[in-house]
């Protein structure tokens, strides 16, 4: 199986660049942020706060939650048997799925999902710890990065497009914030591998990013892109 995998702070492009990439070359595409987001959300609907750092842990064997794809491929999020794949995107669960993903315990509860994955399918798997914790021995690691500026910019895009009504400032300080938290943290903090590629997109159009990410996984795996460019 081949595992590439792409790790990055919010906003640097991951999930789109990583979706094209998987699409060009037929592999499947792991967001694992969509997994933290799961619980993130799952300890709002079970009323557990997010400082009481027990009650969290202690919720994690009651959930059930699971991964799938649907025909067109798209990976789906389900909570307790419900489809949250929308309601995991809104602004407030990124910032609990922030708080949640820095609890160890949260993150080991999630390992084997996630190296699952890697072991019966051709994965790109996106995240902040794919290739220093997750899948050590991947084919290919990337580390995409971005102005924080950019970064902002294109999450504020992506909400006005949505209909979400949000003033920059306030999406860059949470993007400031997030990235502090993510990095910070004892467990798996945001780092590149050590044998990571380093990938700046600031200023680099999607298609320019999704190029250069797919000459990288087709020089180091040796495959070609089934659907399209290289
Ligand atoms: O990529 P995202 O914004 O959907 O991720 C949501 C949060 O989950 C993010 O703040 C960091 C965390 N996360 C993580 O700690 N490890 C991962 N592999 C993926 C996401």
């Amino acid at each position: 199986m081949i595992s590439i995998a792409i790790d990055g702070p919010s906003g640097a492009g991951k999930s789109t660049i990583s979706r094209k990439a998987a699409e060009m070359f037929g592999f499947i595409y792991v967001d694992t942020g969509a997994i933290y987001r799961t619980i993130g959300l799952a300890s709002k609907t079970h009323n557990v706060s997010l400082y009481n750092k027990k009650a969290v842990i202690e919720m994690l064997p009651k959930l059930k939650i699971e991964l799938k794809y649907n025909d067109a491929g798209e990976q789906h999020m389900y909570l307790d048997g419900k489809d949250v794949s929308r309601d995991i995107r809104l602004p407030e669960v990124s910032m609990l799925a922030s708080k949640v993903s820095a609890i160890p315990e949260v993150r080991a509860f999630l390992i084997d999902m996630q190296r699952d994955m890697a072991e019966k399918y051709d994965v790109i798997m996106d995240g902040r710890d794919i290739g220093t914790v997750i899948l050590p021995n991947a084919d290919l690691k990337i580390f995409l990065t971005a102005d924080v500026s950019d970064r902002a910019r294109r999450r504020y895009e992506e909400l006005c497009a949505k209909g979400m009504d949000k003033p920059f400032g306030e999406v860059l300080a949470e993007m400031k914030q997030r990235d502090e938290q993510d990095t910070e943290r004892a467990a798996a903090p945001l780092k590149p591998a050590e044998d990571a590629v380093m990938l700046d997109t600031s200023g680099n159009t999607l298609e320019q990013s999704v190029a250069e990410v797919c000459r990288l996984i087709s020089d180091r795996t040796g495959k070609k892109s089934v659907n399209g460019h290289e």
